[in-house]
């Protein structure tokens, strides 16, 4: 039984699977410290944390980078790893990028966009896989809600079943109506992981930083747990004054020469 079977399981018993991103290997422990089920290490770290304006500026080195910092961290948990922008146009192409990901610590690799052939390639050579349908970051310039429409919405539950016949073991959707994640999440196997999805699905999923108040813009999907930006803009603003001020460092944290030798090198 592979570890997502356990997850399959949970689907199966109607208990919710919390999944939540990291990118480096602190906030991974704290994560597991709180008891997440699965830690998600997305492209979202380009824009979240490298810098980026977009994520198709995220490379397969920087992926392996983050989740080999997240796996030192969180050697135990269930990691899926984003396959950034154009490493999966093949079949062959996204079993050398996945192999990559995997020999970096990730026991399960997502792909965004329907790609049958790929998702069945990756599973016979034996990757979970996890889909990502709705919005795709990589393909689209503008983040709209997806599968408004009736054709739309049918045509995304027709690509989640795709994915499901070729083997995928979860299926990230984001930013679709609730009605249509629900349905999906009734008509697939896969686990269904949603974000801006509503909740009607077989778990969620959230950036970090936007949960806990890093991010400065505000999503609609999104609820902010915690306010960590103003905490530690707060701590640095406190520690800049102290230290114009002379009052950083103190006596506790100062250190001192033994007597003899301060008195030797005084001399
Ligand atoms: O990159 C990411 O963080 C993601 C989530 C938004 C699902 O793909
Ligand atoms: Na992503």
């Amino acid at each position: 039984m592979s570890k997502a079977d356990l997850f399959l399981d949970k689907k199966r018993r109607g208990e919710k699977i919390v999944v939540v991103t990291a990118y480096d290997a602190p906030t991974a422990r704290i994560e597991v410290e709180a008891g997440v089920d699965i830690i998600l290490v997305g492209d979202s770290v380009g824009v979240n944390v490298l810098g980026y304006a977009h994520e198709r500026e995220v490379t397969l080195a920087d992926m392996a980078h983050h989740i080999a910092a997240v796996r030192r961290g969180a050697p135990d948990v269930y990691l899926i790893g984003d396959l950034p922008f154009a490493t999966y146009d093949t079949p062959e192409q996204a079993l050398t990028s996945s192999r990559l990901l995997r020999d970096a610590g990730a026991d399960c690799v997502k792909f965004e966009g329907a790609q049958p052939d790929v998702v069945a390639a990756l599973t016979a050579a034996g990757f979970d896989v996890c889909g990502h349908l709705g919005l795709e970051s990589q393909h689209q310039e503008v983040k709209r809600r997806q599968g408004k429409t009736a054709a739309a919405a049918a045509k995304l539950l027709d690509d989640a079943l795709a994915g499901d016949a070729a083997g995928q073991k979860f299926l990230v959707l984001e930013l679709v109506p609730r009605e249509l994640a629900a349905r999906i999440s009734r008509s697939v196997r896969a686990a269904t992981i949603g974000i801006g999805a509503g909740p009607d699905v077989d778990g969620q999923v959230l950036v970090v930083n936007d949960l806990a108040g890093v991010t400065t813009r505000d999503f609609k999907h999104n609820r902010r747990y915690a306010d960590i930006g103003a905490a530690l803009r707060a701590a640095v603003g406190a520690y800049a004054a102290e230290v114009r001020a002379g009052a950083f460092p103190g006596p506790a944290q100062s250190f001192h020469m033994a007597e003899d030798e301060r008195a030797a090198f005084e001399r």
